[in-house]
């Protein structure tokens, strides 16, 4: 039988999962990361600003480094995440008077785009610079530099790292809509204007409550037709608990459905699970109640309903 990254594979994509610096200490958590199933990984936090620039000017890769050696060692790329954000930013930014906000965030980039140059493939260079009605959110980016900022980001890492493919990342951005409609209005702006953008990630934190997104293939294949790869990039699929038979069928329709969506779209590279256990997943922190949203349970055990339609997804059997 073949794991679920060979199987991505002989499609040409990665299939890939988030991990963190705390989990690399739980053995029979790294025998699974790192024993095939995946070929790519994400940092979940520790290429942040506040992991990476807690204070100005002072840079901490350590564990960072941490993440992209077990990668390396284990035959999986990684994605850089993130380099400018809203969230996980430090007060010092929010501090600084306008006019010093872009030289900071062009010396973040810098810095940690350089750093991590020749190790990971891809960076989401801006992560959700939107509302859900699809204006920018006012962020301290935006509000120092209005939208331009998306350009002066992504033209940033283009000169730090000139290898690494340049993304715009986003959540409830999955299906048609208000805010996949301003996604896909930057990115044919920035193509027209000749900057540096190489993908949209779509991070598709799904929940069986709120339905399936709109047509998400179609929305792919649109922002492919404007040139650009796509990924899905933080996929989980949460539910109400406790689980049950139906709620666990739901489940493996969405997570079947998302990844039919990236086979049938060309210009979809990969799809990243945002870990692949319940045991180290965000959502019964920020979603009181809800949860086992990955396609492995809290002891590690592969779910057989969501593993196996993510393998017949995947054309396995
Ligand atoms: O490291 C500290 C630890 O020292 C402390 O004892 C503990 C107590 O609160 O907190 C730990 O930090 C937590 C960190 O995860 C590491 O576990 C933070 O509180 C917690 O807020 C942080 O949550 C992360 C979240 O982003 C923050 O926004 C999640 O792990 C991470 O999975 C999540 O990922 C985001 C993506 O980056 C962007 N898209 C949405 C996605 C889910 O929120």
């Amino acid at each position: 039988t073949q794991t679920l990254h060979q199987l991505a594979a002989a499609k040409g994509k990665y299939f890939g999962s988030a991990t963190d610096n705390g989990e690399l200490s739980d053995t029979a958590y790294t025998a699974v990361l790192g024993g095939g199933e995946f070929g790519q990984t994400t940092p979940g936090n520790s290429m942040k600003w506040d992991a990476t620039e807690p204070t100005r000017g002072t840079f901490s890769f350590t564990r960072g480094d941490a993440i992209v050696t077990f990668a390396q060692s284990h035959n999986m790329t990684v994605r850089g995440h993130t380099l400018v954000w809203h969230s996980q930013l430090p007060s010092w930014v929010g501090s600084l008077p306008a006019a010093e906000v872009q030289p900071a965030m062009v010396n973040h980039i810098t810095q940690v785009a350089t750093h991590f140059k020749g190790k990971v493939f891809a960076w989401d260079v801006v992560n959700e610079p939107f509302n859900e009605d699809g204006t920018f959110r006012a962020t301290p980016f935006y509000n120092a530099m209005g939208s331009s900022y998306v350009a002066t980001a992504l033209r940033a890492a283009r000169a730090a790292d000139p290898d690494a493919k340049l993304y715009v990342n986003d959540y409830n951005t999955d299906g048609l809509g208000a805010k996949s409609d301003a996604m896909y209005n930057l990115v044919k702006q920035l193509k027209a204007d000749g900057v540096p953008i190489d993908g949209v990630g779509f991070q598709a934190h799904l929940a069986i409550q709120y339905g399936f997104p709109s047509q998400m293939q179609q929305n792919l294949q649109r922002f492919a037709d404007l040139g650009v790869d796509v990924a899905i990039t933080e996929l989980d699929v949460r539910m109400v608990l406790p689980r049950d038979a139906t709620k666990d069928a739901t489940q493996a329709t969405y997570y079947s459905n998302v990844v039919k969506a990236c086979v049938a779209v060309t210009r979809c590279v990969g799809v990243t699970i945002w870990d692949y256990t319940d045991k180290y997943s965000w959502v019964p922190s920020v979603f009181s109640g809800q949860g086992a949203a990955l396609p492995w349970d809290e002891n590690l055990q592969k779910k057989p309903t969501a593993y196996n339609a993510i393998v017949a997804a995947l054309g396995g059997t």
